[in-house]
């Protein structure tokens, strides 16, 4: 089975993490784990859940810094073999290439424009760019330097796409109709994710909030999610 759907396992409690693993897995088989729950497990507890569930990994941690301290991070964490490690591209190409050589057999996840930023709110920090035009002069540098797959906003997919057909596309910002927009200023359904290009969509609270109801609540709404993606 191979679903499009990444679930991220926003939660700084380990046995929250593992029941949503346990009840999606029939469905899903990647999981995002970011800085809430990493800063506070650390790699062995991700081994661990890595060893009871056997899933791949899709490790958010969103580097940047100097290419050497960025090497060595990379270095800190390759034990975990992720499928997926994230680094910011707006940290440059020096910088992706050492995260590239720490780390041989997965692929470095160039995050371009965070889903969270308006226009405004990015042209507030100086860029003269549009988000678009950012999101495209940081994709091409990140890819040239060797990162093989991208993280940006659904919006962003199709122009991505152009610039390369064999690089990932990784949307998170993704919303079904109904649900709560939160923190995410650029958001797009599944389908439409898809459509435009993505390989896969990073999903959180949409499935995760509906946990709280039950274990089969949540079930169903990953199931509505794939037939709308598939459908
Ligand atoms: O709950 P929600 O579906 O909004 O979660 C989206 C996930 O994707 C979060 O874990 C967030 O850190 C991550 N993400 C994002 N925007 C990016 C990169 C990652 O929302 N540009």
């Amino acid at each position: 089975m191979s679903s499009p759907i990444i679930l991220a396992l926003d939660t700084k409690d380990v046995e929250v993490a593992a029941n949503w693993i346990e009840i999606s897995r029939d469905s899903i088989n990647h999981y995002k784990i970011g800085l809430e729950f990493f800063l506070k497990h650390g790699v062995s507890t991700i081994k661990e859940l890595k060893k009871r569930f056997d899933f791949e990994l899709f490790l958010d941690l969103k580097l940047y810094d100097i290419p050497n301290t960025v090497k060595g991070a990379v270095e800190s964490i390759a034990d975990l073999s992720p499928k997926f490690l994230t680094v910011h591209a707006a940290g440059g190409a020096a910088m992706i290439k050492s995260a590239c050589s720490a780390l041989p057999n997965g692929s470095i996840t160039a995050v371009t424009v965070l889903t969270s930023f308006t226009e405004d709110a990015f042209a507030n920090l100086g860029y003269k760019s549009s988000i678009e035009n950012t999101v495209k002069m940081w994709a091409k540098s990140a890819i040239d330097a060797g990162a093989t797959s991208i993280v940006c906003s659904p919006f962003e997919a199709a122009m991505i796409r152009q610039i390369s057909d064999s690089i990932t596309i990784i949307t998170p910002g993704v919303r079904v109709e109904g649900d709560d927009v939160g923190d995410q200023a650029r958001v797009m359904t599944p389908k439409m994710a898809i459509t435009n290009g993505a390989d896969f969509v990073v999903i959180g609270r949409s499935i995760t909030s509906q946990w709280n109801e039950s274990a089969t609540a949540m079930q169903s709404k990953i199931s509505t999610i794939l037939e709308s993606i598939n459908n």
